[in-house]
């Protein structure tokens, strides 16, 4: 795993150590940060790395609004930013930030971010929120993250983050995508954490066996292929984990997803007795939307 935060700080409010910005540029955007690293994962998804705001605070799972200035205003001569909202995929202590995004080949946003190099500058707005937080949750065994295609990202910045297995004594982790290759990101991320001595030094040698990870696929072959409602709804999920069904007494959920699989997968956790959390309410189970339809 890339390490540039210390991840024994953990207080994420008040003492995530973030170090200063490493652009000697000035900036020349609004709220503009550096472009570090850029990832290719297919043709309609990549990730990215870059600086972070010496005075952002945030709590794993939150997200911001990002984007690139728009074209000049024919009319008015001026120019705006176009922003749009993203999960913040790295976890609160790292001092880079992390997005995980698709491309829409003719999205206003993406069909230009999707360009971005090393060096260059995006705009990232300080102002991170979100219900995908332990502190919308109350106190469980075991979490559950079910994601589809980009839903992964702000799992991404949870499955790195040490309340997580503070606070619960199994992870896991479903995801479901239509093409093996969009797994890659999140395979990737796992495999990085079971091999990360750092985390395993601080959390303890076997913490990463609390992880379960559980990817599937629905339109191209795959070792667990179907959509992750209906193997709920057939008990193949547990029979494959070797777990009981779910429960309200120990079970925490967050979901993150398209529209449709999100009310599916609440409908699921309502009728297994589970009630939605929030921020200003915790209780078992909290979504969000990866994308406006
Ligand atoms: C709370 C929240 C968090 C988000 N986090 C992320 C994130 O971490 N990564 C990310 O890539 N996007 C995320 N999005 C979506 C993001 O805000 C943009 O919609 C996306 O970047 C495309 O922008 P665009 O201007 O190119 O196209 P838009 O005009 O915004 O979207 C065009 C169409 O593309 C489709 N679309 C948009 N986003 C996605 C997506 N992520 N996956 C599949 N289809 C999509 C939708 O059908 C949409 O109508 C998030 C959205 C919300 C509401
Ligand atoms: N992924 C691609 O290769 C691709 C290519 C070109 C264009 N697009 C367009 O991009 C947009 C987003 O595509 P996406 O693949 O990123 O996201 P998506 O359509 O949200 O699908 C992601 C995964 O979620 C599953 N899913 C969808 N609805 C569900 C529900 N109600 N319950 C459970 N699982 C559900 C899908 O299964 P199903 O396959 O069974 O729907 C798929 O495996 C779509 O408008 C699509 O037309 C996608």
């Amino acid at each position: 795993m890339r390490r540039r935060g210390n991840p024994a700080c953990f207080d994420m409010t008040e003492q995530t150590p973030v170090t200063e910005e490493k652009s000697a540029k000035v900036p020349a955007l609004p709220d503009a940060q550096t472009v570090t690293e850029v990832k290719h994962y297919t043709d309609r998804l990549f990730s990215f790395r870059c600086t972070r705001p010496s005075t952002l605070r945030f709590r794993s799972g939150e997200f911001v609004m990002i984007g690139l200035m728009g074209d000049v205003n024919p009319k008015t001569g001026k120019q705006k930013p176009l922003l749009r909202a993203y999960s913040i995929a790295s976890p609160a202590w790292d001092d880079e930030m992390e997005f995980y995004s698709i491309k829409v080949q003719d999205g206003p946003l993406t069909s230009r971010l999707q360009h971005i190099k090393v060096g260059d500058e995006i705009i990232l707005r300080p102002k991170p929120v979100g219900t995908l937080v332990h502190d919308a949750l109350i106190p469980g065994k075991r979490i559950w993250f079910f994601a589809t295609g980009t839903g992964f990202a702000p799992f991404a910045s949870l499955l790195r983050e040490p309340q997580t297995y503070e606070d619960y004594d199994e992870v896991i982790i479903t995801h479901t995508c239509r093409e093996v290759g969009e797994l890659t990101y999140g395979r990737d991320l796992i495999e990085s954490i079971r091999n990360d001595e750092m985390l395993a030094e601080l959390m303890g040698e076997d913490f990463h066996k609390k992880i379960r990870y559980y990817p599937t696929t629905t339109r191209e072959e795959s070792a667990k292929m179907g959509r992750i409602t209906d193997l709920i709804r057939s008990g193949e999920l547990f029979e494959d984990l070797e777990i009981d069904p779910l429960n309200p007494e120990s079970d925490r959920a967050m979901i993150c997803g398209n529209l449709a699989f999100n009310l599916e997968l609440k409908e699921l956790l309502e009728d297994a007795g589970l009630e939605e959390g929030a921020n200003s309410k915790p209780a078992q189970y909290v979504v969000e939307k990866a994308f406006l339809d």
